[in-house]
């Protein structure tokens, strides 16, 4: 309890899956959250305990802290309105949880259309970068400040049938370098976040499919799906002053994945 106390947080996409359970988390360790995504209630096929709650409702039942404003990160003028408002009511910014993405799989490069490279690319990426530069902006106002973003290991290597999401997260990697590299002087840390499989509305596609499901879990050295705190306990060391000298790492929640996969043959 209160690693994160008196920090004011934003946490975009944090109405459902990991952004979600990031916010309730930060909340509890006592951060004042603003929590920002297209609409305030959950994705359908999620898998909150609570699903009924909003983010919001969920963080204030605890004793916490929190509102929520609509955001949609496509939008630079609205991650700045986002901005704006965090800062007005909360009075400064101290991290941001750049968490809002959106996936696609299940064709190769070239049965991809474009709408799918430019939802991933706009979404995942764009909204990461506006997040980035709308909050560095107050930061170096004030002296330092946060980035957590919240890549996936498709951003480290990837999978195949789901290029158009590796790219779009290969380049929130390179994003996540690059603003290490050139604000650590100004006391801005900047990581990300590389989860594997979490169960979460994104996923519950594979999930229900219990051929994949298993496969899946067996195929890791942890043999198991990741879970949503699997990334928000990670997601609060990253905002708190104890990984002060954390910057610029991609760091893999994934159960060893990205060491090895078993084929069945390994087993
Ligand atoms: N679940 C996984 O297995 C997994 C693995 C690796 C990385 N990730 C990443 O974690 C992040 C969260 O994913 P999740 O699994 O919790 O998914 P989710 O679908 O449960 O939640 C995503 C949230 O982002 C919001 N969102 C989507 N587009 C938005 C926009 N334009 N502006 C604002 N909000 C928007 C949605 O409304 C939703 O509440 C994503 O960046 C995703 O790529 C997820």
């Amino acid at each position: 309890m209160n690693r994160l106390k008196d920090k004011v947080a934003i946490v975009t996409g944090a109405s459902s899956g990991i952004g979600r359970a990031i916010a309730v988390h930060y909340a509890k360790e006592g951060a004042k959250v603003v929590v920002a995504d297209l609409h305030e209630g959950r994705n359908h096929g999620g898998f909150e305990d609570t699903a009924s709650a909003t983010t919001v409702e969920e963080i204030e039942k605890s004793g916490g802290t929190a509102f929520f404003t609509t955001c949609d990160v496509t939008s630079q003028q609205q991650v700045a309105d986002l901005v704006g408002i965090a800062v007005r009511r909360f009075g400064t910014l101290d991290v941001i949880v750049n968490n809002a993405g959106i996936y696609r799989s299940g064709k190769l490069v070239h049965e991809f259309d474009e709408e799918d490279l430019d939802a991933c690319w706009d979404v995942n990426l764009k909204g990461t970068w506006f997040g980035c530069q709308e909050a560095i902006k107050v930061f170096l106002g004030k002296g330092g400040g946060t980035i957590v973003n919240i890549v996936s290991t498709a951003g480290l290597g990837g999978h195949p049938k789901q290029s158009v999401y590796n790219i779009s997260k290969g380049a929130v990697s390179s994003l996540t370098k690059c603003v290490a590299i050139e604000y650590g002087r100004d006391g801005i840390r900047a990581n990300g976040i590389c989860p594997t499989y979490a169960k979460t509305s994104m996923t519950r596609g594979h999930f229900d499919d219990a051929d994949y499901m298993k496969a899946f879990a067996e195929s890791i050295p942890l043999k198991r799906w990741g879970e949503v705190d699997d990334i928000s306990n990670l997601a609060v060391f990253l905002a708190s002053d104890e990984s002060a000298y954390i910057h610029g790492a991609l760091i893999p929640v994934d159960g060893g994945e990205t060491l090895c996969r078993y084929s069945v043959e390994d087993e």
